[in-house]
């Protein structure tokens, strides 16, 4: 029943081409846009670009989208697809090879987000409502704001990628919003004051020249309570992305700061830090193929923290199984593009269902306008989001989406379902 479907490209939040699907049932039609990451796990599925360099440098996406007007719309309208399930597999079966080299991820995912909107509109759902899973109420995310970037985010000698600020007292998801706009009005002053770039990163945080993460993380202090809220569960709790894949050398070093750090060094540092600031999530901590320093991390620091595996999880319920079964991390970071179907993500969310895993939806830092994750998010009952900064349009569409949920569903929950912070964090 789905009568047609086509791809145009598009740019994205970089100005990099990334693809539009727009599918079509009856009187129904929807779109989906794809986003792309820049710090990337190793097995993440695989974008197709057409690698022509007389064309945006090589990373245009003509061939995914040939991939999605010719053989993905060929296999969607050979039959009636009873669920978005059915479909996703076919196109998984489809494109046989490991991390979808044929077609490409980015056509499969854009078709696979399309055509799950669609449904959800034949069948006279919200989206969000088409998302949930059994035995999982839905819930509306507090949102992490990323309002400080460095690391691959921008050009500064910060190697820790994301200092996020999260509302976790906030009482709904507009007062949560409100929180992180006007912290990251604060925190601007606070950075112009002293004299330093309000220049922006590629996820709308600010990018000033910074060093060492704790004067990051000292500001981000001053701009929540120049904010007039309170530290931590009951206020505003602060959250790291060192992505630490990014700074660790050959060696298997970590370089913080201008130092170089042993893995237990890092965790060291990260103990210091959590006693020192209202931290209390940290995703990828450890680089993704130092297991031991991860299972460290986890042995120090998991019975007080949120430690969330992204670059080593890929959103890969595999992955996420056996990363449990050794004691790794006690969450993951839910990227829809990291493992290829909207099918292959809710499985990865199950999998931390399984092993008592929390989990945080996520965008990525080349985004569009696509709202997709505010939906997935409230859905699968996440209780926590990231998509970067409250400012900047392809940011900002996620935030209103899910204020947008909000109010048209008054009786839907607001908050994270964690453990309590430390007290020395609290
Ligand atoms: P990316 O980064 O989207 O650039 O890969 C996001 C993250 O590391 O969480
Ligand atoms: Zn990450």
């Amino acid at each position: 029943e789905i009568v047609d479907l086509d791809a145009r490209e598009i740019l994205d939040s970089r100005g990099r081409p990334t693809l539009r699907v727009t599918a079509t049932a009856g009187k129904h039609r929807a779109w989906a846009a794809v986003p792309s990451g820049a710090s990337t796990g190793r097995n993440e599925a695989h974008e197709l670009r057409d690698d022509d360099p007389e064309r945006y440098g090589g990373a245009g996406v003509r061939r995914a989208v040939g991939s999605v007007a010719g053989e993905l719309r060929d296999l969607a309208l050979s039959r009636p697809w009873p669920t978005l399930a059915d479909l996703d597999e076919a196109m998984i079966d489809l494109d046989a090879s490991v991390g979808r080299y044929r077609l490409g991820a980015n056509a499969i995912l854009g078709v696979s987000t399309a055509v799950s909107r669609l449904f959800a509109q034949r069948d006279d759902r919200p989206l969000w409502a088409a998302l949930r899973l059994p035995g999982r109420a839905a819930r509306l995310p507090v949102p992490h704001f990323n309002v400080l970037n460095g690391g691959a985010h921008a050009q500064t000698t910060l190697d820790f990628q994301e200092f996020m600020v999260a509302p976790l007292g906030a009482p709904s998801t507009v007062e949560a919003v409100r929180a992180g706009a006007e912290v990251y009005r604060c925190l601007r002053a606070l950075l112009a004051a002293a004299g330093h770039s309000v220049g922006l990163g590629d996820e709308g945080g600010f990018a000033p020249q910074l060093t060492q993460p704790e004067e990051a993380l000292k500001l981000l202090v001053q701009a929540i309570g120049n904010a007039g809220y309170p530290l931590g569960d009951n206020g505003i709790a602060i959250a790291l992305d060192p992505a630490a894949s990014q700074f660790r050398s050959e060696d298997g070093s970590y370089r913080v700061g201008g130092e170089r750090l042993s893995s237990s060094e890092l965790v060291e540092r990260y103990g210091e830090i959590v006693g020192s600031f209202p931290v209390w999530s940290i995703e990828d901590g450890m680089a993704e193929d130092d297991d031991a320093g991860w299972r460290e991390l986890t042995d120090r620091l998991g019975d007080r923290v949120q430690l969330v595996g992204d670059d080593n999880f890929v959103t890969n319920a595999k992955l996420i199984r056996r990363a449990a079964a050794r004691g790794i991390a006690n969450a993951a970071l839910i990227k829809p593009n990291q493992v290829g179907t909207v099918t292959e993500t809710l499985a990865a969310v199950q999998a931390c269902r399984e092993h008592g895993y929390t989990w945080m939806i996520s965008h990525r830092s080349g985004e569009t306008t696509d709202d997709f994750i505010a939906d997935l998010a409230v859905g699968t009952g996440a209780g926590q989001i990231k998509a970067g900064a409250p400012a900047r349009g392809e940011r900002v569409a996620k935030y209103n989406r899910l204020m947008d949920i909000e109010t048209d569903n008054p009786g839907l929950p607001y908050g994270a379902q964690h453990a309590p912070l430390s007290d020395t964090a609290r």
